[in-house]
């Protein structure tokens, strides 16, 4: 019978495995009500008194193996933070981190929502483009410099095939479909040949207007813009038009806010002279509205256009464009709070 026990305890020391499940079968074979050392205990009640000293001593020690067998293999397990069963339910789960908008489309959304409060629609086009969208229908000489290879990117040439360098190119397509009122935005990506910078960028993003209709006036523009104005950057924002020259609108203006950042007495971000350029505009060039067959004895409009990336730059007062373009976590986690 000792014998027997020795080489139960023998068996019992080989044992090593790993999951949870079989030291629980391990457990079961031996201290289970069915188990081995159950068995045991009853051969030992039948046994010759002589014997019960050293049996009993051999039962105990075989005991004792298997309970503290069973402590270290569980103990070994949640040290390696076994998976499965082992998972703690009560505990929180491990933080989400809810994404956040690119700063470009938070502003283009509220740039687009703006204007469509005013009645605008939305119109989008193709940014590969012909000649005729870009430039000719737009009154563009056949010299002007924009044409010229240092700021398109051409596709093919004798057609030219470019990318569109603004989206003044979707408003084309607006008026070759529609007849005034035409009331239209529209925002876009656009390309320009151009060594990347803090302050440029070969590609960027813009939002164009156009609203033609009878007895549309420069006074409509300035109340347009300066509305635009403060619904972006407050209402004690104040604007400036200075006279530009644009091929597609006569007059034409560039517009200026007062600076954010000193509140029009001069800084270093406004350059001291307290106004920050924000965006081109002017009357439509009554060539263009004959060139897309709108009658301009009848009709009258203006358009202005404006970068995403600027009126971003001037919202959040992020001074490297590229920032815009490098989509690092770092950057455009702070703009979670945007929408
Ligand atoms: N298309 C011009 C640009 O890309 C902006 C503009 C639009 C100016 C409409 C005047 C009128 O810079």
């Amino acid at each position: 019978m000792i014998q027997n026990i020795d080489k139960i305890l023998d068996e019992a020391r080989q044992f090593s495995a790993g999951t949870r499940e079989e030291i629980e079968q391990f457990r079961i074979k031996y201290l289970g009500k069915k188990g081995i050392l159950s068995d045991l205990f009853s051969i030992f009640k039948e046994v010759p008194a002589d014997q019960k000293k050293e049996m009993g001593k051999k039962i105990n020690e075989l005991k004792q193996f298997v309970a503290e067998r069973i402590e270290t293999l569980l103990s070994n397990l949640s040290d390696e933070n076994d998976s499965s069963d082992s998972a703690d339910l009560t505990l929180p789960g491990p933080p989400m981190q809810p994404g956040a908008r690119h700063p470009i489309s938070v502003v283009r959304n509220q740039i687009i929502e703006i204007f469509t409060s005013l009645g605008y629609n939305i119109s989008e086009g193709p940014e590969i483009e012909d000649d005729w969208h870009v430039f000719s229908a737009l009154n563009f000489p056949p010299e002007h410099p924009a044409r010229d290879m240092q700021d398109t990117f051409f596709i093919e040439k004798d057609p030219d095939i470019l990318l569109r360098t603004h989206t003044s190119s979707v408003q084309v397509r607006v008026m070759e479909k529609e007849q005034p009122p035409i009331r239209t935005i529209s925002p876009g990506r656009v390309f320009r040949n151009e060594a990347i910078s803090a302050r440029a960028h070969c590609i960027f993003h813009q939002v164009e207007g156009l609203y033609i209709d009878e007895n549309v006036s420069f006074a409509d523009l300035k109340q347009t813009l300066l509305y635009f104005a403060r619904e972006m950057f407050g209402k004690e924002v104040e604007i400036r038009l200075r006279p530009s020259y644009f091929p597609f609108t006569e007059p034409s203006a560039e517009m200026d806010i007062s600076c954010q950042i000193c509140g029009g007495r001069g800084c270093n971000v406004c350059k001291y002279t307290g106004w920050l350029e924000i965006l081109g505009c002017g009357m439509v060039d009554p060539n263009v509205l004959e060139y897309n067959n709108i009658d301009s004895k009848k009709y009258t409009g203006f358009a202005f256009g404006m970068g995403i990336e600027r009126v971003a730059m001037l919202k959040y007062q992020v001074k490297d464009l590229r920032l815009y373009f490098e989509n690092d976590v770092r950057f455009l986690e702070q703009f979670r709070a945007a929408y």
